[in-house]
């Protein structure tokens, strides 16, 4: 029995430990079936749309390319593509998707948007990012971690900088759900926001996991097994730069902050995309206004040994298509893994 079958995931709290713990060991499969050339069409004949409000590297190329891998065909529909809400109710799109296509991915900036396609599409939808959450990275960076340390027991993974994001949240919920311990580092002001703070420390108090928030990053990273950081201005914000990054330049992570965790063997992880490199029109318009070439890390750290983030990059394709094959497939589920 496939108990994901025609379930969507809009947001991590709609999966359990167990159910997260699985997609995350079905990518590895997934990953390693690449890799050898075997071929897995779990979703031969099905037809996948792609929404997308906000610009994207890695999901849509991971949505399309799993798509075609899984034999099902994905066709992208960019913001300038359809109404999303402009012309037509987003209600009266959904209906209209969902009576065409077998599956939906969105991204975009309203969590409500991909609550409502959900709710009238009536097929699964996927949560590709919104303002508030980026699920469907949380398979990728868990299974990341798996695949480098073996096991998500005992790990603790400390996140540094803009600590009130969509990725922020996302990794403090993931972490408490499956019992990862979680340290975060951020101003004061850029901490979690106090409803998802208490979601978390309610799931932590039955997954064991331990959760840090504090103010100072050398506290945070202190035993850390993986250093993660985010861009420090994410789409859509708008909000004062020059104040941002202010507030963050403490939270940079650099080869000294590395160094204070106490462990050889710690990674360092990025969503991405990252910014590290003046030879980017962004990195040029900071360098010339700021005189900063590297912001929420270091290029030296981001390129350097303990880096992880291109592995991380390829996993989104591996955990997009488990999520896909889970949520549309006919995909056998050992028992180990029920609720
Ligand atoms: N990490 C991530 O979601 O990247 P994109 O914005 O390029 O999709
Ligand atoms: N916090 C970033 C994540 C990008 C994958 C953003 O929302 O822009």
């Amino acid at each position: 029995e496939n108990h994901f079958y025609g379930k969507s995931w809009l947001k991590e709290l709609d999966y359990s430990a167990k159910e997260l713990n699985f997609l995350i060991d079905f990518s590895l499969h997934l990953k390693d079936l690449k890799k050898k050339h075997i071929p897995h069409q779990y979703l031969a004949g099905k037809n996948i749309a792609l929404l997308f409000e906000k610009t994207s590297t890695r999901t849509r190329s991971a949505f399309t390319v799993a798509a075609n891998d899984l034999g099902a065909h994905p066709e992208f529909l960019g913001q300038n593509d359809i109404q999303l809400g402009n012309k037509e109710s987003l209600a009266d799109t959904a209906k209209i998707l969902g009576s065409m296509f077998d599956g939906i991915e969105f991204r975009g900036f309203k969590q409500d948007s991909v609550e409502q396609l959900a709710k009238y599409s009536g097929v699964p939808v996927w949560n590709g990012l919104t303002d508030e959450w980026h699920p469907t990275q949380m398979i990728a960076d868990f299974m990341t971690l798996k695949e480098e340390f073996g096991s998500l027991a005992n790990l603790t993974l400390c996140y540094v900088g803009d600590g009130r994001n969509n990725m922020a949240h996302s990794l403090l919920v993931t972490a408490a759900i499956l019992g990862v311990n979680f340290h975060l580092a951020a101003p004061k002001d850029l901490q979690p926001k106090a409803e998802v703070l208490a979601i978390a420390q309610e799931l932590a108090a039955e997954s064991e996991a331990e959760l840090l928030i504090t103010t100072d990053p050398k506290q945070a990273v202190n035993g850390a097994d993986a250093i993660y950081t985010d861009i420090w201005i994410s789409m859509g914000e708008k909000v004062d730069i020059h104040k941002r990054i202010e507030a963050l330049l403490p939270y940079q992570v650099n080869q000294a902050l590395l160094a204070q965790t106490g462990k050889k063997e710690t990674i360092i992880m990025h969503c991405l995309p990252a910014f590290h490199d003046q030879e980017t029109t962004l990195g040029k318009e900071l360098a010339a206004e700021y005189g900063l070439s590297e912001l929420e890390i270091t290029d030296e750290v981001f390129l350097g040994p303990n880096s992880r983030v291109f592995v991380e990059g390829e996993n989104r394709l591996h955990s997009i298509k488990a999520i896909m094959a889970a949520t549309l497939g006919e995909i056998f589920i050992p028992e180990e893994y029920f609720n």
